[in-house]
This record gives C-alpha cells, structure tokens and sequence, in this order.
C-alpha cells in the first residue's frame, strides 16, 4: 500500500463540493464542446486542472493581507516582497508582475528579434505562446530519459548540453539572446533538474556570454528533490539549496501562483540591471508602476509571506509524498504514468492507456473527458491539443512526443479521501476504455489553442 503523510497542519475554513449526476455531467460536457476549461467550476467534483493559484493560504498569509499596504509607489508590501525574494533568489533587481506569463512577456518582448532561438529543458505553454508572439523559436533540449514516460531517471527533467551545443552549431549564437530551464519541468511531467546539471547549463552559457533564465515556479519543490535525491545534498536546508540554484543563473520568471502559495502573483528577478531598466519601462506602460507591476498591496504581502512558507521542509516532505501517493496507488491498480512521480501533479499516459487512438485524434483529451463523465474530475491534456503546431515550411502537423493528461495537485487542498476517489475514477475509466472515442477540431484560435478551442467526438 503507497503511503500517505501527515498533513502538518489543521483546517480553519472550508468550501463545499457536490458531485452532478452522471447524465448532467455527460450534458455539461457536450455543452462545453469538449473542453474542460470552459465548464463552471461549481460543476466540477475534485478540480485537478491546476496547481496554479489554488493553494490555500495560511493564516499568517491572511493576517497579510489585512496589513497589506495600498501605496502606489513604494509602498511598505512591496518592500517585504522584494526582501523575500531576494533573500532566496539574491538578484540585485526584482519587478513584480500580476502573473507568472506577464514576467515571460516582458522579458521576451524586451531581448528577442524576430528569428531568435530560446532553448530550455522544455518551455511550458505560455512561454512558448510569449516566445513566438515575440517572433522567437523555443527549443526544447531536455535529454532523452525525460521524453521516456516509462524512465525512471531522478532527474528527468535535465538539460541535454549535447543538444546545446547542436543548436548553437546550427543557428550561430548571434541567434540565441537568452537561454532558459524549467524547474520542475511541468510540460515533462514535473520531474526535478539537478544542481550539478544547473551548474553545468550554466557554465556552458556563460562561456559563450547568453545569460541563462530559470522558470523558477516550481523551484521549492525542485529543490526538495535535489536535498531526496542528489549527493551531498541531503544535509543541506531546501533554502540553501534555492539559494545554491539562483546563484548558477542570471535571472528568474516566477509564477507565485504556484510555489509561493499564493492566488495571484509573479515575477521577474535579475542581475542585469541596465536590463531591468529596460523591462521597468514596458512595465509602467502594460502592468503598473514598478512597485506593483499589476498586484495590489495585500497581494504582494501574501507572496512575501508564502515564498518562505513554501521553503519550509515539513510542508514540502507532506506535498512531494501526498503527490507520490496519488502515483503509487495509480501504479499498483496497472495505470500507467510518468514515472516517477512528479512534485505537482501526476502525469497519465494516454498514448499507451488508448493504443487505438491516434494521435490527431487526441487520446489525451478523450482521456480528460472521460474522467469527468465518470467522477466529475478536472484533469488537463498535455499532448497534442496544447502542443501541435503546423511546420510552416512543410505544412506538416508536428506532435508533441508526450501524449498525457495531468492531474495537477492544489497545495494544502484535497485530503487522502478525495485522492482514493481519483485512484478509483481513473481506475473505472481504465477498465472501460474501449469505448472511449477520438475527438474532432471544430474552432480553433492561433495561439494556445487548448484554452478555447472547440471539439466534437468521432462516432
Ligand atoms: N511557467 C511554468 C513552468 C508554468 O507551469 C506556468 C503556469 C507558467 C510559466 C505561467 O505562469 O500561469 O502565472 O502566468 N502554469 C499553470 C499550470 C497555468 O497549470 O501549469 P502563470
């Protein structure tokens, strides 16, 4: 049996959930055209679509959000949000921006050219929407372990610098502004990178003089990771970790709505300060002033607060095992997922759970939506609905080689019972899907088409 952990902490506030019957459910659906996002949350049972912006907060960061100071400029918040962050991440320049996509916008409308290469471990969606609204190309060069679901590599998550070192040949350096990673790499099914890999992308950038970003959304868990998992780590503090990390890149965007346990928040954070200059000039004129960058007062409190709560190691030893317990348990019922399991969500995945499906017929998203026609579960596709993209010199359609559905974790939400109705969902779905069917395009925007994007089922 997977273990479950102790929640360190009580719960002081509840909201309620109900459960629609199956012929509501199988109605709901059809009416939202077969994407999940654009069904009501109210009719949702257990919302795993996300992990993004739907922690809840602790008491201390409530009681922060009553002291939350509303100045325009320099207010007392965003002094506390700029020590947190640079107590952990230690850059000269800290921007705050309303979300994690806003800090991606401002650095790539500010360091790109049209043509320019971004490579990563692998970029997540917005990242990839920013580079190419900017003009740019992402390259995803994370190594072969972490595109083998089946892999059960600690750190899938690396950055393969023999691929680095092809794109450079390729298209020349002049071509390549910036270089980045993710950590934890999400669109790889949230698997950590190693310090020593850090160390090493780092090195190699800085020898050809491209400063290297982290997406740092998920930065606490990765470090957790490293202090299980890597070498002389497992005495050091998570904190120094984080701060070991940061101090082997030039900068970081960061979500707040994930590892600093907030609803809404982010930002960007750097060495370069004639940089940060240039960005604080987009930023008055798209977000705000540089003392709030889109947030407001109480909000900047709260991600002050939560970033030093998401370090803490009992909080981090119950998220990373509660994640792990939803990956055992679907393990030992013959469900297949990327293994091993990731910080903030599990990964299924449907190419090998739906064989018969091919791949422009979406298994993904077949999968996705039958989790909600069985228990009213909010799940998201990560294949080929989010990442298909047309080559525009051969016209060809390009998938993506992971086909999967995330069940992404809320932090300090969901008990054991809730992720045993998942197992068991997911399960029922298992033993039924043969008559799961493919999915059709009937509307679909330009970019990030799996947000909007409209579908039929194929009889
Ligand atoms: N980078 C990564 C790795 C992310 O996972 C996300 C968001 C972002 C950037 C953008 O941050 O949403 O604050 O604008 N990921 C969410 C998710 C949406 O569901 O994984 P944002």
């Amino acid at each position: 049996m997977a273990h479950y952990p102790i929640e360190p902490f009580k719960i002081k506030m509840v909201e309620p959930i109900k459960m629609l019957s199956r012929e509501q459910r199988i109605q709901k659906i059809k009416q939202a055209k077969y994407n999940l996002f654009n069904i009501i949350a109210e009719d949702i049972f257990i919302d795993l679509l996300t992990d993004s912006g739907t922690s809840a907060m602790s008491d201390s960061q409530w009681a922060g959000i009553m002291r939350g100071d509303e100045s325009y400029a320099g207010s007392r918040s965003y002094l506390h949000f700029e020590r947190s962050i640079k107590n952990i991440f230690g850059y000269k320049n800290v921007i705050p921006t309303h979300q994690g996509r806003a800090a991606e916008a401002l650095l790539f409308s500010t360091i790109l050219k049209p043509g320019d290469y971004v490579p990563s471990n692998i970029h997540f969606d917005t990242t990839e929407g920013n580079i190419r609204n900017n003009g740019g190309i992402p390259v995803n060069c994370v190594i072969d372990e972490g595109l083998d679901p089946a892999s059960t590599f600690p750190f899938k998550g690396n950055v393969d610098i023999d691929k680095l070192q092809k794109l450079v040949d390729e298209v020349g350096l002049d071509n390549i502004p910036i270089a980045m990673i993710t950590i934890t790499n999400n669109s790889g099914g949230g698997q950590p990178v190693s310090l020593e890999n850090i160390k090493q992308v780092y090195k190699f950038w800085k020898n050809h003089n491209v400063p290297l970003f982290i997406d740092a959304c998920r930065y606490a868990e990765n470090a957790y990771f490293i202090k299980l998992r890597e070498k002389g780590y497992e005495n050091t503090s998570v904190k120094d970790i984080a701060k070991e990390i940061f101090a082997h890149a030039d900068g970081a965007t960061m979500s707040a709505k994930k590892d600093a346990l907030v609803n809404i928040g982010g930002f960007i954070t750097m060495r370069d300060s004639e940089l940060a200059k240039r960005m604080i000039s987009r930023l008055i004129i798209t977000e705000g002033f540089r003392t709030y960058g889109g947030m407001s007062g109480r909000d900047l409190e709260a991600v002050a607060i939560g970033l030093q709560e998401g370090l803490n190691e009992d909080y981090l030893k119950y998220r990373i095992e509660q994640t792990a317990y939803l990956g055992e348990s679907l393990l030992e019922q013959g469900i297949p997922i990327v293994q091993p399991p990731g910080g903030h969500a599990i990964y299924l995945d449907a190419r090998s759970i739906l064989p018969n499906i091919s791949q422009e017929f979406f298994p993904g998203q077949a999968l996705s939506i039958s989790l909600y026609i069985e228990g009213g579960i909010r799940s998201a596709e990560i294949g080929g609905l989010m990442f298909a993209y047309i080559d525009e010199k051969t016209g060809k359609t390009i998938y993506p080689e992971l086909e999967l559905v995330r069940l992404a974790i809320p932090r300090r939400v969901y008990t054991r019972s809730h992720l045993d109705f998942v197992v068991q969902t997911v399960k029922k779905v298992m033993d039924n899907r043969h008559m799961l069917k493919g999915l059709r395009i009937t509307y679909q925007p330009k970019l990030l088409r799996h947000f909007t994007v409209e579908l039929e089922e194929i009889s």
